[in-house]
């Protein structure tokens, strides 16, 4: 729709971003909870639409690691090029696969906190009003029974082929009947099982990115949590709803790269803010 990028990059497009900045013009509303909360309540009890663009750090409280915080984030200690990339996962099957096999118990071992809780009950209490569009590879919204996700960046305990079409076979290699292994492979063909989560440079799941684009341009309020706007095109999103006319109240104990877009900060975590801030709105 506006952005041309598919893939996650993280440069933003300059000129995007410096359109924007420009832009903001009306009431900024920053400081602390108990002056805020106010306005970002009015907004969202206001909106026949809401959209909530969520990343790493709505799992923080759930124990799932960020990727850019200064001292916890997993970027802080692994190289995304080896780790988030085909040709990192080309040059090191085993160890790649691995990587993600850990993290992957960590999500299944992990619970949602209060705020995927809170995120839930509102969409519960106002059906139809809610959609959330996630970058998380995590499925801590749905297990909190939250009804309308879209994913942005895959899902982490799913599967996919590395090399989608190569089986020349008259019936389709079966994923689920792949050699077990680190990582499994196809007894046939010989290819690899991958995780279902998209890396740097690859195309983000067309459908799921229409509707995040088309619901972000319709809605009156979006809800920013967690994330530090630092991939593309996820954390366009912000501004595409802004300049759509949209509300955009962030959530975030620290500052992210996509604050302008901001009508509303909220300096705090998803867990304590989110409960506060949708309980009787
Ligand atoms: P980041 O790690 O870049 O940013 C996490 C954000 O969460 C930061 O702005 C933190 O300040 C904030 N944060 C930390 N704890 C929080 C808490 N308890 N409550 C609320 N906010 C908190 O994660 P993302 O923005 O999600 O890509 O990163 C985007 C993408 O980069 C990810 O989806 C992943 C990664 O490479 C792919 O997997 C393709």
């Amino acid at each position: 729709m506006t952005d041309a990028v598919t893939g996650p990059v993280t440069r933003a497009p300059g000129e995007a971003l410096r359109g924007y900045a420009a832009s903001v013009h009306d009431r900024e509303v920053f400081g602390p909870d108990a002056e805020t909360l106010p306005h970002a309540r009015a907004a969202i009890a206001g909106a026949r639409r809401v959209v909530v663009l969520t990343g790493a750090g709505m799992g923080a409280e759930s124990g799932i690691p960020t990727f850019r915080d200064a001292l916890t984030g997993l970027w802080s200690r692994f190289d995304p090029h080896e780790l988030a990339s085909v040709e990192g996962f080309r040059a090191d099957p085993q160890r790649v696969w691995d990587w993600y096999a850990e993290r992957g118990e960590g999500v299944r071992r992990a619970h949602p906190n209060a705020g995927h809780e809170a995120l839930a009950a509102w969409a519960r209490t106002h059906p139809g009003r809610m959609c959330v569009v996630t970058q998380n590879v995590d499925d801590l919204h749905q297990r909190a029974g939250q009804p309308d996700v879209l994913r942005l960046h895959g899902d982490i305990l799913g599967r996919r082929w590395l090399d989608e079409g190569r089986c020349r076979e008259r019936t389709p290699c079966d994923i689920t009947a792949a050699e077990p292994g680190r990582p499994p492979r196809c007894a046939r063909c010989g290819n690899l099982v991958r995780p279902g989560v998209v890396w740097f440079g690859e195309a983000l799941p067309a459908a799921a990115l229409d509707r995040a684009q088309q619901v972000a341009g319709a809605c009156e309020a979006m809800l920013v949590v967690g994330t530090s706007g630092a991939v593309w095109p996820a954390a366009g999103l912000a501004g595409l709803a802004r300049r759509a006319g949209a509300t955009v109240v962030i959530v975030n104990p620290q500052e992210s790269e996509i604050d302008a877009q901001a009508h509303v900060r909220l300096r705090g975590t998803a867990a304590q803010v989110l409960p506060a801030l949708l309980a009787r709105t």
